[in-house]
């Protein structure tokens, strides 16, 4: 990925995609950060989680995935995913010049400049610390940096359940966050889409086992820069469209909290079907 604005014209919208709603995180900081861009958005509902498949099933999927927001001449692919980031990006570019840019390099990055030199643990799905994607792309810019690696796989369905703030989410967030005590851990990145939503829960349990002084880092923000790096102010209204895989009318409540926050109003935004299998 380039760090200066593209030398081609990049016309298009921009694609984004994630498993789920998650990525909504993401593609809500993409809008704030470049908020004249058309944008479509695809969560694939009707397979999430990615989180505990093979990387196998998850680059299968996500080829899927990228082959329907191509149907729409989109000017670049954001992969709004931490576990396709970790598994399948080197395999989705499928021979095109469509530029693709995932969430961990952009994360990795941040946690570097927010970090006064500790080490840094990363929170994520079992696929996404499995691959050692976050570890990888940290050593790629600082290799002898700690990385304390922690799979979180019950905060997704604890977050999609609503319970982002709920005493059941702090007890999990206590018990995944507890070894990290005495770790000298000084940045946290959230490497999972869901995570930004269990920000207030885990700045509560990072004060209470590390110190108010240690930084949550959220890949969301991050890329949404990269992409604006990339693109440069984008001139148009901004229409945006939202696809998902499964029926619509079951996400809009939780889609609307990763679009504009826990308070939101399920018309936020509208969702329409796509079968990704037989559009492409
Ligand atoms: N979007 C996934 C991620 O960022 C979380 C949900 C899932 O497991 O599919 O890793």
């Amino acid at each position: 990925m380039s760090n200066h604005p593209h030398s081609g014209a990049l016309q298009g919208p921009i694609g984004v995609f994630d498993s789920g709603l998650g990525g909504l995180t993401v593609a809500s900081a993409v809008a704030a950060a470049l908020p004249g861009a058309d944008m479509i958005y695809l969560g694939d509902t009707a397979r999430v989680p990615y989180g505990n498949r093979s990387p196998a099933t998850v680059v299968r999927y996500a080829r899927n995935n990228v082959a329907f927001l191509k149907t729409f001449d989109v000017s670049l692919v954001v992969v709004a995913c931490n576990t396709v980031s970790a598994h399948a990006l080197g395999g989705l570019a499928d021979g095109d010049l469509t530029p693709i840019i995932g969430v961990i390099r952009p994360g990795a990055r941040a946690a570097i400049e927010a970090s006064a030199g500790g080490p840094i643990a990363v929170l994520g799905t079992r696929g996404t610390v499995k691959s050692n994607a976050y570890l990888q792309a940290v050593h790629e810019l600082d290799p002898r940096r700690e990385v304390i690696q922690i799979p979180c796989p019950l905060f997704v369905p604890l977050v999609e359940e609503g319970w982002a703030d709920h005493a059941v989410t702090r007890t999990v967030a206590e018990s995944y966050l507890a070894p990290l005590a005495g770790s000298g851990v000084d940045t946290v990145i959230l490497g999972c889409t869901h995570y930004p939503l269990l920000t207030a829960t885990l700045r509560q349990t990072v004060d209470e086992i590390l110190g108010p002084h240690v930084a949550l880092v959220d890949s969301a923000t991050a890329v949404a820069q990269a992409v604006r790096q990339m693109l440069g102010p984008q001139p148009g209204i901004g229409q945006r469209r939202f696809f998902v895989t499964d029926e619509p009318s079951r996400t809009a409540d939780v889609g609307a909290r990763f679009w504009a926050g826990q308070e939101a109003d399920r018309d936020e935004i509208e969702f329409e079907h796509v079968d990704v299998e037989v559009a492409t």
